[in-house]
């Protein structure tokens, strides 16, 4: 058989599968399902409903097979941890691909694929890969349920594993599924481990396949993906829909799908504040969305720590949902020093992956304690001490989670019409260049700012130490079409939005003195950083001109009671001329490699700081 389009493969219907599905459910729904299931040949075809009871079914399930463990319930009641394949243990950037008509629309950040070659690979994959096995048929909505920035899908699965967290981090079930009707538009997703159970054959706790494909259809709005159970490339409500294919609906339909947390800040006056923030990886997003300010009187609460869709409204002001319903957060580094509110979020109903068991029955990971427990278990089942040359848990493990147990979720967290969005901010991590804090000169400069994103390569991650990796809008791995086209949709949202637009911050927690050592305290001390943003926004902090934008006069930041010099702040804010045109020429050579798609405007603000640049020296 050979896979169309998943919404037009209904040639041979598998009674099992439209024998099995709720009443209500759309006819095109059961034909997909039908379809996918005459491809796959599982034993069986769950259609499921998001109740606790099927919850504890299916975790009772995976606790039998071995997939599962129950972690002693008075330390964690009601959750579990998974141990996965040890060569299926984080996204797989190689094999994620974006299979538009052109190679063009996928442009040169993305893998690319021919679609019609793709759907003949898959066909072969997917024929037959759930034998022996239960396919289920996951309905979600991401975003509150009916919202109308929201969006609908299904993914089937053969991994209940994903069934169990996909209730976690979406809303699922039944009343999904009653919101699709015939025009309704759905996005369709199929996940098969690849892992047949054929002759006999026993199966392991963490079936996956050696071949893997994350694929993604942006014209058809379908996702595939074979081979893996882990995170993003397995829950594809999240990177795959949430970000890869709603950022290819947002361009469509002028909003914004992006890898940014949501925070709702209450400050010392009483004025509410909502901010985006967008962040590579390994830069402490997380810590950020659940930060517990150092500011008396502040309030800061989490609306969401990963990703956000973004909408003029109504009357023409930037509006938010979060549109996930859990946390899918890395463990290792969180700590009740660094993060409380997460340790706080995790105290039951969690699914943890790759992380230690302590002999107690309780989890453990690097930086959830200052000093390793005894008598651990690592996250490969071997017993573990702190001279076994590996960690215990492994970097990428993770835990599920719901937002709404979250003890600083903010009240409106589900509000269907979304919060109105006061800033914008970009963040990076940079030892060097990037001051603490700069607000752009306007939208056009943001964008800028934003597709200029960047990291310095640290020890951990491959490639020579100190070199940037580009991550224009924390984005680089999840935008499913051209990154120049991107920006041109991000340039068109701002005429848009026009003045009602937001103002556009750069942050760097990160930038190090001549010593090597960090300039910034970071963690709680952030919400100064936030305090000095948000006083910009209500027009109430002054700012000096910069060749980089706007930063703090002298003594407008606040570092009352922590001890940042005043010569560290020089440095905080320090604008190097060389190293500045060393890095402007190094943002060029990154903006040929998009030919001509590129915004001419991007070009210009080049120009502009280079012109400012040469200014300040002047002066
Ligand atoms: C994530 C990621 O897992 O950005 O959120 O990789
Ligand atoms: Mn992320």
């Amino acid at each position: 058989m050979t896979i169309t389009s998943a919404r037009l493969t209904n040639s041979s219907s598998t009674p099992d599968a439209a024998g099995t599905a709720p009443k209500n459910a759309d006819p095109h729904i059961v034909a997909w399902v039908a379809s996918i299931a005459s491809l796959t040949t599982p034993d069986a075809v769950v259609w499921c409903d998001g109740s606790l009871a099927e919850n504890d079914r299916l975790t009772r399930m995976m606790v039998d097979s071995g997939t599962l463990l129950r972690l002693n319930a008075e330390h964690r009641p009601n959750s579990f941890l998974a141990r996965s394949d040890p060569s299926d243990v984080a996204r797989v950037e190689a094999r994620t691909f974006i299979c538009s008509e052109s190679e063009d629309a996928a442009g040169p950040t993305n893998n690319w694929r021919e679609p019609a070659e793709m759907r003949g690979t898959l066909s072969t994959l997917f024929a037959g890969s759930m034998r022996g096995r239960t396919m289920y048929v996951v309905p979600f909505s991401m975003g509150p349920l009916g919202s109308p920035l929201a969006k609908l899908g299904v993914q089937v699965t053969d991994s209940p594993y994903v069934v169990v967290s996909t209730r976690i981090m979406t809303r699922m079930g039944a009343d999904a599924l009653s919101l699709i009707g015939p025009d309704t538009e759905w996005v369709p997703a199929v996940h098969s481990v690849g892992a047949p159970l054929v002759n006999g054959a026993k199966d392991v706790p963490w079936p996956c396949n050696e071949t893997k494909y994350i694929s993604h259809f942006p014209e058809t709005r379908e996702i595939w993906s074979y081979g893996s159970a882990y995170g993003g490339n397995a829950l594809l409500a999240k990177k795959s829909f949430a970000l890869r294919i709603a950022s290819v609906l947002a361009r469509d339909e002028g909003w914004l799908a992006e890898h940014m947390l949501i925070l709702k800040i209450t400050n010392t006056r009483g004025k509410v504040f909502h901010i985006a923030a967008a962040f590579p990886s390994a830069c402490g997003k997380t810590n950020l969305a659940m930060l517990r300010p150092s500011i008396p009187g502040w309030k800061v609460e989490t609306i969401g720590d990963d990703i956000a869709w973004l909408r003029p409204g109504p009357d023409g002001r930037l509006r938010a949902i979060n549109p996930e319903a859990g946390f899918f957060g890395v463990a290792p580094g969180t700590g009740r020093s660094t993060n409380a509110t997460a340790i706080d979020t995790l105290w039951g109903n969690t699914i943890f992956t790759n992380v230690a068991l302590r002999e107690d029955g309780d989890v453990w990971w690097e930086g959830l304690s200052e000093k390793a427990p005894d008598n651990l278990t690592d996250w490969q089942g071997n017993a573990w001490s702190s001279t076994s040359g590996s960690t215990a848990a492994h970097p990428n493990s993770r835990f599920t989670v719901a937002a709404a147990q979250c003890p600083a979720i903010a009240d409106d967290w589900q509000d269907p019409e979304g919060v109105v969005i006061d800033a914008i901010i970009f963040g990076g991590r940079r030892a060097t260049n990037v001051p603490l804090v700069t607000e752009a000169r306007g939208w056009e400069h943001g964008v800028f700012v934003g597709a200029t994103v960047s990291s310095e390569r640290t020890a951990a991650a491959e490639g020579t130490v100190g070199e940037l990796r580009r991550d224009p809008f924390a984005m680089m791995p999840f935008c499913g079409y051209n990154m120049a086209d991107y920006w041109s949709h991000w340039l068109e949202i701002g005429e848009t939005l026009g003045t009602q637009a937001p103002k556009i911050f750069q942050v760097n927690w990160f930038r190090k003195g001549a010593d090597g050592s960090f300039l910034w305290p970071g963690f709680a001390e952030n919400s100064r950083v936030l305090e000095w943003i948000l006083d910009r926004v209500d027009g109430r902090a002054a700012a000096l001109d910069t060749p980089l934008g706007w930063k703090p006069v002298d003594g407008g930041l606040n570092v009352d009671g922590i001890n940042v010099t005043h010569r560290d702040l020089t440095q905080l804010f320090d604008v190097d001329p060389d190293a500045w045109f060393a890095e402007l020429d190094a943002t060029e050579q990154f903006f040929a490699t998009f030919g001509d798609r590129l915004p001419a405007s991007l070009t210009a603000q080049l120009t502009d700081i280079r012109r400012r640049l040469k200014l300040s020296i002047e002066n």
